[in-house]
């Protein structure tokens, strides 16, 4: 089977770091165009899209905070002027947030993970599917979490956001379906990026973590980004409205292994 992209034009949110980085340049070897949002670092952006110029494909950058509905508006005009608008959008940017017990949490802190994670995702997969809709083709693929459905202490508001993202997908997956257009989430476990470097780059919390994952390694970004390529592709023509578990088992509760 052979993913083709070509004459595809992509917009990856967050796409100068960690799992939307690697879904960057996997995207662009399949042969999409590909624009680079970021909100800061913008040499790693610049950097990347040298590398893939360098290879002979096309890539822009695009700064912008996606919890800011204007600079969202501005992105999406800047992919219109570029290339004519849009065809696959990967909704990927989000935090993790600060660390409390919920009740403990100061408001501006739960508040901020559900501007960036849930009203960003928003903000930005409207005004692809306003695009999408109209042209009858298109993907929006957000990227998700095992904290979808697994619970996690200390982080209620980014639970309770990526829960919400894959609701907020798979509505409007059945409101776009009727124009061709395929809304779905992809839901990684524990993947080596900056955003968990805290807990894989010591022992106590690297041993503690593989514990929790049946298949005993932490993914890789590529492993995410590959999965990525192949739902926005028609490989995936029949699949909208689900969240993708990637996640080396995470969701498949290593702890019935035994006893139970
Ligand atoms: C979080 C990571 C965490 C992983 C598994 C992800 O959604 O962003 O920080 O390591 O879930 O718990």
């Amino acid at each position: 089977m052979n993913i083709d992209l070509s004459g595809k034009r992509a917009l990856v949110t967050g796409g100068n770091s960690g799992i939307g980085a690697a879904i960057v340049n996997a995207l662009s070897d399949a042969g999409a165009k590909v624009a680079i949002n970021y909100v800061s670092h913008p040499e790693a952006a610049e950097a990347m899209t040298q590398a893939i110029w360098d290879k002979g494909r096309e890539a822009i950058t695009i700064e912008g905070d996606i919890s800011n509905d204007n600079q969202v508006e501005a992105m999406f005009k800047r992919m219109d002027e570029c290339w004519g608008g849009i065809d696959i959008l990967i909704n990927n940017a989000g935090i993790d947030g600060a660390e409390a017990a919920g009740w403990k949490m100061k408001a501006k802190d739960f508040q901020e993970v559900i501007h960036i994670n849930l009203l960003g995702n928003y903000y930005c997969a409207r005004q692809a599917l306003r695009r999408m809709t109209a042209q009858k083709s298109g993907v929006v693929l957000s990227t998700s979490s095992v904290h979808e459905m697994i619970a996690w202490t200390g982080h209620s508001a980014y639970t309770a956001s990526k829960a919400a993202v894959g609701m907020l997908s798979k509505t409007l997956a059945q409101e776009a379906a009727p124009y061709n257009v395929r809304v779905l989430s992809l839901a990684p476990g524990a993947i080596k990026t900056p955003i968990n470097k805290n807990v894989w780059d010591n022992k106590k919390g690297l041993d503690d973590l593989l514990e929790k994952i049946p298949l005993g390694r932490i993914g890789e970004p590529e492993e995410i980004a590959r999965m990525a390529v192949v739902l926005v592709s028609d490989v995936a023509s029949y699949v909208t409205g689900r969240t993708i578990y990637v996640d080396g088992g995470m969701t498949d509760y290593p702890d019935f292994a035994h006893g139970g």
